[in-house]
């Protein structure tokens, strides 16, 4: 295994889209930012000098971060945000692992323009198990604000009202052309016919799921959140921020001018933003503007985005095994969702809140992980999170008679508490009273495995007898559907303290997250060694 030396310079750049230009904070420089390149067991050591007048933490988002757990990077989770003129290092190993992931910014909205590819090879002679691409193209999906993305944070939670949607998308930085916009243009990936391609898909946008599209073109998923899949094909990808796939493509046309886009999906009543970026495939034979358009999918296409998600399966061969835990130690339920919160200042008095099972998680002010690891949790957090809501009720918002205590959260700052090696079940349970929308949930510090998943509520006697426990998809972000349920199982076998919340920025923002603390083992590599000073 080799060491990969990075240099991670966080500056103000001026970034011109939508005939508009302001300043935006990046990575040397660069939106998206630099690739972070390695191969499997690497070990990787990120310099990071903060240069902008922002608090800044980068997270490694799906990297697990065994018994590193002080370089994962989510601020007051695991590390205090480094200040302006400040610097960090993150030195973590990327034990076991390969595939394509992302890192972003963690901590406030930062991420909108702080993210990046992490592309993990497999090891030296190590193949694919699939046949080998010509080559590889990163696609990272963003979000785009004419405003100040900080502004539109701090608006929405001072109003209690949903944020400003973005004003586009982007593929690779670009929106596209728009029309009146001149020199607006589109990402192009150039193909040659009969070849290949790797293409890495990174949903890095804030909050909004997407589907993505190449015109008469299908699409082989062979891996999803840096895990091997059953190949399967797909007109459609389907993306919830944080996810990644790799799929290949084969370029099978003779020559021709193919439109790529992304477009948001929302099961969702409000008005939303329907936007799409463009992005173009070239056939290097190809000498005409001509192109050829595709059907995108309609912004409630929810039986694409559910099919898509239902058709994922682990590879589990013999070389890549999936091991589900086939006992469980902790089965938890999680409702997850929007509920509501007195506020003397907002419009009506109150304020929407995210929340799972009725806490609204607060931001402490010391980092969770220093707190734990020096015995000083007095007065930063308390270890009795809910394993399940108060009182349970019908979560699809067919019951009109919902009392509201039932939507009404309290603040904590709450974390579950885990032995080492624990397994754990988790059924999210999506509440869709209040606002009827589809979770994109992460968890830190482990894959998960998805292990089953339902409309309408979770029936305990029922549903855990069609659970997959031979090969459920592996994943580390899962879209939980609206008015329906997930449930996932992994094993906590990584001492640290590990965010678990909704990627949809403004739903983390409103409290929709919590954090399991993992205890030590008794091994001595099974403990989360001291912070590196
Ligand atoms: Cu990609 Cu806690 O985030």
């Amino acid at each position: 295994a080799n060491i990969r030396h990075y240099k991670f310079n966080v500056v103000m750049k001026n970034m011109t889209k939508l005939c508009s230009t302001k300043p935006i904070v990046t990575i040397n420089g660069k939106f998206p930012g630099p690739t972070l390149y390695a191969r499997e067991d690497d070990n990787v050591i990120v310099n990071l000098t903060n240069s902008v007048s922002y608090n800044v933490t980068i997270h490694w988002h799906g990297v697990k971060q065994l018994r590193t757990g002080w370089s994962d990077g989510p601020a007051y989770i695991t590390q205090c945000p480094v200040q302006p003129g400040g610097t960090f290092v993150y030195n973590f190993t990327l034990t076991g692992q390969r595939g394509t992931l992302l890192w972003h910014a963690h901590i406030s909205w930062l991420r909108a323009t702080v993210h990046g590819a992490i592309v993990i090879l497999p090891k030296r002679g190590v193949p694919y198990p699939f046949p080998r691409p010509h080559t590889d193209k990163i696609i990272v999906f963003g979000e785009w604000w004419k405003s100040d993305v900080e502004d539109v944070i701090k608006q929405s939670t001072q109003s209690g009202l949903p944020p400003n949607l973005s004003d586009a998308h982007t593929i690779n930085g670009l929106t596209g052309p728009i029309t009146g916009c001149n020199n607006s243009h589109g990402y192009t990936i150039h193909v040659e016919t009969g070849k290949s391609y790797l293409l890495r898909i990174i949903n890095a946008a804030v909050n909004d799921e997407l589907f993505f599209k190449i015109a008469q073109h299908n699409l082989t998923v062979v891996e999803v959140d840096a895990s091997y899949t059953k190949p399967f094909n797909t007109e459609t990808l389907f993306l919830g921020p944080g996810q990644t796939a790799n799929a290949i493509l084969t370029a099978n046309h003779p020559t021709g001018n193919f439109l790529m886009t992304i477009s948001p999906f929302m099961d969702t009543v409000v008005p939303v933003n329907n936007a799409t970026a463009t992005a173009f495939l070239r056939y290097k034979t190809n000498t005409t503007q001509s192109l050829t358009m595709s059907k995108i999918p309609p912004i409630n296409a929810t039986s694409i985005a559910q099919n898509f998600s239902d058709a994922l399966r682990s590879l589990n061969s013999r070389d890549y095994p999936t091991n589900v835990p086939l006992k469980v130690d902790h089965s938890l339920f999680f409702a997850i969702g929007v509920g509501v919160n007195p506020c003397a200042t907002c419009i009506n008095g109150t304020k929407n809140i995210a929340d799972i099972n009725n806490v609204t998680f607060v931001m402490p002010t010391m980092a969770l992980l220093q707190a734990h690891y020096f015995n000083k949790s007095k007065g930063v957090f308390t270890d009795d999170f809910p394993g399940r809501p108060l009182t349970p009720f019908d979560y699809t918002g067919g019951n009109k008679s919902i009392p509201l205590s039932n939507l009404q959260t309290k603040n904590g700052t709450q974390v579950y508490r885990l032995e080492f090696n624990a397994t754990v079940q988790i059924v999210i349970q999506g509440t869709s009273v209040i606002a009827p929308e589809s979770h994109p949930t992460h968890l830190h510090g482990s894959n998960f495995f998805v292990v089953g998943k339902g409309l309408g509520n979770f029936d305990p006697l029922m549903d855990p007898k069609k659970f997959n426990l031979v090969d459920p998809v592996e994943r580390n972000t899962v879209s939980v559907p609206t008015a329906g349920w997930t449930a996932i199982r992994f094993i906590a076998d990584n001492p640290g303290v590990w965010f678990f919340h909704c990627h949809l920025e403004v739903h983390t923002s409103w409290g929709l997250k919590m954090a399991f603390l993992v205890e030590d083992g008794k091994g001595s590599n099974e403990k989360l060694p001291p912070p590196p000073c």
